[in-house]
C-alpha cells in the first residue's frame, strides 16, 4: 500500500476552552486532491493552519511520508515541513518582478534557479510575463504567478485555503482546471479548502466533508453526492426536497407509493430525502395525473406555486394537495408552467435517500 502523502490523525485544537477541530482525521495519497469541504466557521481553515506549522494543535499528531511532524511532544518548525502554502489574500510581493517572485523561495545554484523559474512559469502560461511587476497583472495573472511561487521549491504537499474565492465566476473554472492540472503534473498533495460544493466536486480525487470541527464524511465526489452520510450532507451538495413519514413493517407509506426501510423499527420516524431533479413531472389529464410505474411508484398532485427560469433547467416550486407542503423540482427549461397550473409529480425511488429523524 501507498504511504499516504500527508496524514493526520484525531487533530483536536479548542480556542478559550471550546473546541472547534474535534478529531479529525484524513490522509492524501501523493497526486491527490483532497477538498476539506464544509460552512463557515467548521474548523477547515484552522485544521490546514495546523498542519501549515503556525498554528499547534491540542492532540493529535501529522506525519508527511510517514515522518512524524508534530504530535504532542514532536514540532518541525514550519519551514522545514516541505509544505507550500496558497491562501486567498496570496500577497505577491509588489516591489519583485515575476520572475524574482516564483524565484523568492529557492536557494539552490543560480542556474537551477532559473531553469526552475522558467518551466514553471511555462506550465502555468506566464512566460511572457515574466518582467512584469504585479501591479501590471491581472487577478487571474497573479493568481497563476501565486502558484507558480508556492510549486517552485517543489514542495510535497500544498495547502490552498479558498485560493479561487477572489476571482469572477468564469475566470475561475478556467484557472481551477489549469492550476489542477500543474498540480497533477508535479504529483504535489493537495489539501485544498472550500465552503463551495461545485469546487470541491470539480477539484477534490476525495472530499472530506467537514461540520462543526468534526469530518462527517470521506469519499470520491461521486460517492458523496450520491450516498450522503446524512440529511445534512445531502443538503450541503444541493436544495432537497424532505418527506417526513413513519416505518411500519419495514415499509413506508408515502403519497408516491411505498418505500422499503429495512433495518427500521416500527414507528421510527424517518425523512425521505430527495434532490429536485429527481423528481418528474406529468400532465394533470383532468384530474387523473399519469398511471402509477413499478420505477417511479405513484404521482400525487401539486399546484405550482412558482416557476422561475434558470438557463439550463426551470425550478417549480409546488404546494402538494396531500398535506399542503412544498415539493421543489428542476426541470428542463423547455418547460416553464404557470403559477396555479396542476401537474403531478413522480419521485426516482431509487435516487431517494431514507435517513432517521433527528
Ligand atoms: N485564533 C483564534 N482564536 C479564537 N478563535 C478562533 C481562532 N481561529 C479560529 N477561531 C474560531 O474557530 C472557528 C473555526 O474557524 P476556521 O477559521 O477554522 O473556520 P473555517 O471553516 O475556515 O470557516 P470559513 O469557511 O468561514 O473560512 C471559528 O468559530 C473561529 O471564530
Ligand atoms: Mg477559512
Amino acid at each position: 500500500m501507498t504511504t499516504p502523502r500527508l496524514e493526520i490523525r484525531n487533530l483536536r485544537k479548542a480556542f478559550a476552552g471550546r473546541e472547534v477541530v474535534s478529531d479529525v482525521s484524513l490522509s492524501v495519497l501523493p497526486g491527490q486532491v483532497t477538498c476539506l469541504l464544509g460552512p463557515s466557521g467548521c474548523g477547515k481553515s484552522t485544521t490546514l493552519r495546523i498542519i501549515a506549522g503556525v498554528e499547534s494543535q491540542d492532540s493529535g499528531s501529522i506525519h508527511v511520508d510517514g515522518q512524524l511532524v508534530c504530535d504532542g511532544l514532536v514540532s518541525i518548525p514550519p519551514e522545514s515541513r516541505s509544505i507550500g502554502l496558497m491562501f486567498q489574500d496570496f500577497a505577491l510581493f509588489p516591489h519583485l518582478s515575476v520572475t524574482q517572485n516564483v524565484a523568492f523561495g529557492l536557494h539552490g545554484a543560480k542556474k537551477a534557479n532559473t531553469d526552475r523559474v522558467s518551466e514553471l512559469l511555462a506550465k502555468v502560461g506566464m512566460s511572457r510575463h515574466a518582467d512584469a511587476y504585479p501591479h501590471e497583472l491581472s487577478g487571474g495573472e497573479q493568481q497563476r504567478v501565486a502558484l507558480a511561487r508556492a510549486l517552485a521549491p517543489k514542495p510535497r504537499i500544498m495547502l490552498m485555503d479558498e485560493p479561487f474565492s477572489g476571482l469572477d465566476d468564469r475566470l475561475r473554472d478556467d484557472i481551477r482546471d489549469e492550476t489542477l492540472e500543474v498540480l497533477k503534473e508535479e504529483g504535489t498533495a493537495v489539501l485544498l479548502v472550500t465552503h463551495e460544493p461545485g469546487e470541491a466536486m470539480r477539484m477534490a480525487d476525495e472530499i472530506a466533508l467537514m461540520r462543526g470541527g468534526v469530518v462527517v464524511q470521506r469519499g470520491a465526489p461521486y460517492n458523496i453526492y450520491n450516498a450522503p452520510a446524512d440529511r445534512e450532507a445531502a443538503g450541503f451538495f444541493s436544495d432537497i426536497n424532505v418527506i417526513p413519514s413513519e416505518v411500519q413493517g419495514a415499509l413506508i407509506d408515502t403519497p408516491f407509493g411505498q418505500f422499503l426501510a429495512p433495518g427500521f423499527p416500527d414507528g421510527s420516524a424517518v425523512d425521505i430525502v430527495i434532490r429536485p431533479q429527481h423528481l418528474k413531472i406529468d400532465f394533470d389529464r383532468g384530474g387523473r395525473g399519469p398511471n402509477p410505474t413499478p420505477a417511479e411508484g405513484t404521482a400525487a398532485r401539486g399546484i405550482v406555486r412558482r416557476a422561475r427560469f434558470m438557463g439550463a433547467e426551470s425550478l417549480v416550486e409546488f404546494v402538494m394537495d396531500y398535506d399542503g407542503s412544498v415539493l421543489k423540482a428542476q426541470i428542463p427549461s423547455v418547460f416553464l408552467p404557470n403559477p396555479g397550473t396542476p401537474l403531478w409529480i413522480m419521485i426516482r425511488r431509487d435516487r431517494c435517500f431514507v435517513f432517521p429523524r433527528n
